[in-house]
């Protein structure tokens, strides 16, 4: 690959393909989600995200390149882990709703980025009408991002019933663990 046209619509394709992927999950999750708020804020971006769909195609159409979706490793590492914790942890129905919660938020986090990335090059390529096109879409990620933050999972520990936790080594220390992780917890 030598420009960064190219560039442009290879990413243009990652994402179409991650939007493929978010979307059959929003799907499943939706149906299989036991906490209301979370199938609620799930079903929303559902919708939101077949319109991202649309305006990815949309911004190949204009560039005359073909709506053709290619494998996002980033988004589909995230569901792999959601999906290894679940088989793993059998988790109950409280802890996997926070789960999902934390997945989804990463999910988010990631879209973002690639938004933000997507909409700099159209700028700079000129491109302003794609730009605008997918600045939309961002938006859409980040008030997502806020409707899951807005959602407590957790029972807050009450201020008098603060929990004292163990000092913590240096980093610098736990960094010279024999096993050359992160130390012993
Ligand atoms: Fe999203």
């Amino acid at each position: 690959m030598q420009t960064i046209d190219q560039l442009f619509v290879t990413e243009l394709w990652e994402a179409l393909g991650a939007e493929q992927t978010v979307a059959a999950t929003l799907e499943r999750l939706t149906q299989c989600q036991s906490d209301p708020r979370l199938q609620q804020a799930f079903g929303a971006h559902l919708a939101e995200t077949r319109t991202q769909i649309d305006r990815l195609e949309q911004a190949l159409s204009m560039l005359g390149e073909p709506a053709t979706p290619t494998f996002c490793e980033g988004i589909q590492g995230i569901v792999d882990e959601h999906a290894a914790f679940v088989l793993k942890n059998s988790p109950s129905p409280q802890v996997h709703a926070a789960f999902d919660l934390g997945a989804a938020q990463k999910v988010e986090h990631y879209e973002m980025a690639t938004y933000e990335h997507l909409v700099g090059l159209a700028d700079r390529l000129g491109y302003r009408q794609i730009a605008q096109l997918l600045e939309t879409s961002l938006t859409e990620e980040l008030r997502q991002l806020e409707r899951l933050g807005a959602i407590d999972l957790v029972e807050p520990v009450p201020a008098q019933q603060q929990r004292a936790v163990q000092q913590q080594r240096p980093v610098a220390q736990q960094r010279q663990h024999p096993s050359g992780q992160f130390g012993q917890r």
